[in-house]
């Protein structure tokens, strides 16, 4: 057999959603009920780093997670690979003398190792980076000539929130009309440098994997909250408005109170499903009263939070004096070896670079 193997590495920054998507219309092609806005954080802290590889004496494809086989049977990967494998053009690699005609990549295997540098599945949006980073990586590797916005909607049907990972900055996912998902994919709102006096904290409470998928999750509140519909329809269209706004204009005060409003509601719709999910924990009831109490002794807003599908806290602080501030309160509530279960604190440096 030949010899030869053609690879390509790519990073991918994770995003956290600061209007939340919660909710399919339909599970296969990853329709969701409502837009979700997200900042992309910068990938020192949290990111996915895939390398792809195609080679003639492959011969099937497959997958390493962290160093760990996984298996790629399942329909979002199969998606994903075949919406890409579709799109392939001829490569040549003339450095190393590799010819890759746009029909070879039919029968061409691959192997793919992806490495996250924070915890999987803690509810640190793993599946977002990871996703993302699948589709970028093979979309370069093939030499698909598709822009970021057709390639986040690929991205899409692997994670949906990994629509948004494909910019920096602030990003949309516009739900979209179409039955074919066409028109379900991320547009940026703003690029990194936009609003670069934030900093984002990320109080890691438990890097212990969520109990209840994002999966099973949403189709359970799908099912059985009414609360859901009311959120999807009269909540979130005129939020996005206002977070659009917010974030044109750097009004931290209304982002804000955006951001906090919107994870509190998501969390108040897992609890209105039947049975009740229940994602953030004691510890992280106590963050969210203590800068809640903070934000109103200032008078104004110094630190928005978000959580996602598990108790892990998001803290964005509008500059950077109000994000030591931060640091120390937390430090002061949750001191090193206490009784809670927060271990960690990442610090995003440089606030939402890609
Ligand atoms: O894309 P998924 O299936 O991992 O779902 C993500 C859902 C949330 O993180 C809770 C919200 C969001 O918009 O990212």
């Amino acid at each position: 057999a030949e010899k030869w193997v053609h690879m390509v590495t790519a990073q991918t920054p994770t995003n956290i959603a600061v209007i939340k998507y919660w909710g399919k219309r339909d599970e296969t092609l990853i329709l969701p009920v409502n837009d979700s806005i997200s900042v992309t954080l910068d990938p020192d802290h949290l990111c996915t780093i895939t390398t792809v590889a195609v080679s003639p004496s492959f011969d099937r494809d497959r997958m390493w997670l962290n160093g760990k086989e996984i298996s790629l049977s399942g329909g979002r990967f199969q998606s994903c690979l075949r919406e890409i494998r579709s799109r392939a053009s001829d490569v040549e690699d003339e450095e190393n003398g590799i010819k890759i005609a746009k029909k070879d990549w039919e029968k061409l295997h691959l192997h793919i190792a992806s490495y996250n540098n924070f915890p999987t599945a803690a509810g640190l949006a793993s599946s977002a980076a990871g996703l993302a980073c699948l589709v970028f990586s093979l979309a370069k590797l093939m030499n698909v000539k598709e822009d970021q916005s057709k390639l986040s909607a690929i991205a899409r049907q692997g994670s949906g929130s990994a629509c948004r990972s494909l910019y920096g900055g602030f990003v949309k996912w516009i739900m979209g009309k179409d039955e074919d998902g066409r028109d379900s994919l991320a547009v940026q709102l703003a690029d990194e440098k936009h609003w670069d006096d934030l900093v984002i904290i990320i109080a890691v409470v438990s890097s212990r994997q969520k109990e209840t998928s994002s999966t099973t999750g949403m189709r359970e509140t799908v099912e059985t909250s009414l609360l859901l519909k009311h959120r999807a329809k009269e909540i979130v269209p005129k939020r996005i408005l206002k977070m659009e706004e917010a974030i044109k204009n750097r009004d931290f005060t209304s982002f804000a109170q955006l951001t906090c409003a919107d994870s509190n509601q998501f969390h108040a719709v897992c609890l209105d499903t039947s049975p009740p999910i229940f994602y953030m924990n004691d510890t992280s009831h106590r963050i969210i009263s203590i800068v809640e109490k903070w934000n109103r002794s200032e008078g104004t807003p110094q630190v928005a939070y978000t959580f996602d599908a598990g108790p892990n806290a998001v803290m964005i602080a509008r500059d950077r004096k109000a994000a030591t501030l931060l640091l120390q309160r937390l430090l002061f509530y949750f001191p090193p070896n206490s009784d809670t279960d927060l271990n960690n604190y990442i610090v995003g440096d440089k606030s939402i670079l890609q």
